[in-house]
């Protein structure tokens, strides 16, 4: 049996979505809604609503960084997304490093498997979030073959992908 509703509330199913740490300027939020939206060129789409101190840097300085980080690190996706970064060192409340970035001055995170650095060229609003579409300039990879996805269940739960993973046919 269904229930039904017109909001996004607590009576739907939590939908675990891959979880980055994004960074403008030097600040850090953790970020749930992005995603792909062109392979050639690579393009990326990310929607962050305007009470967050990370909305107006991406206004102001039209780029960022996606972190993608280990499972190991959720405690760190927490303390970014539970204080707002104005007047605030977001690098030392979470005992994150920085690293200088190759194509954008926003600053990265040492502590990630894989970074992309993004330019932003279009910014749109169909709601309570701005969708800021961006180019993708560098891929930055560890190839890290351990690596422990983190997944946002919304509410404060994480969760992480299984180890058995199947290969179905190609
Ligand atoms: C795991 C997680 C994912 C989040 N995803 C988003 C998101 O996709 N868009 C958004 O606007 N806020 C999102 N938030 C909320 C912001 O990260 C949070 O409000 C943060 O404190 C903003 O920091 P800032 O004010 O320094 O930019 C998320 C929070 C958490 C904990």
């Amino acid at each position: 049996m269904f229930s039904a509703t017109t909001k996004l509330d607590a009576t739907c199913h939590s939908q675990p979505r891959p979880t980055v740490l994004l960074t403008c300027a030097d600040n850090i939020m953790p970020l749930s809604w992005h995603m792909p939206i062109s392979k050639e060129p690579f393009r990326y789409a990310i929607c962050v609503r305007d009470e967050n101190y990370s909305y107006d840097l991406l206004h102001k300085h039209r780029e960022f960084a996606l972190n993608f980080l280990d499972y190991s690190f959720v405690e760190a996706h927490q303390k970014t997304g539970s204080l707002h970064g104005r007047g605030m060192n977001k690098f030392k409340e979470s005992g994150l490093s920085k690293k200088s970035a190759m194509s954008i001055s926003s600053k990265l995170i040492k502590e990630a498997y894989m970074i992309y650095e993004c330019s932003v060229i279009d910014i749109l609003n169909y709601g309570d979030h701005d969708v800021f579409i961006a180019n993708v300039n560098i891929i930055l990879n560890k190839q890290d073959k351990e690596v422990s996805p983190t997944l946002f269940m919304g509410r404060g739960v994480y969760e992480t992908t299984s180890k058995n993973p199947i290969q179905l046919q190609r």
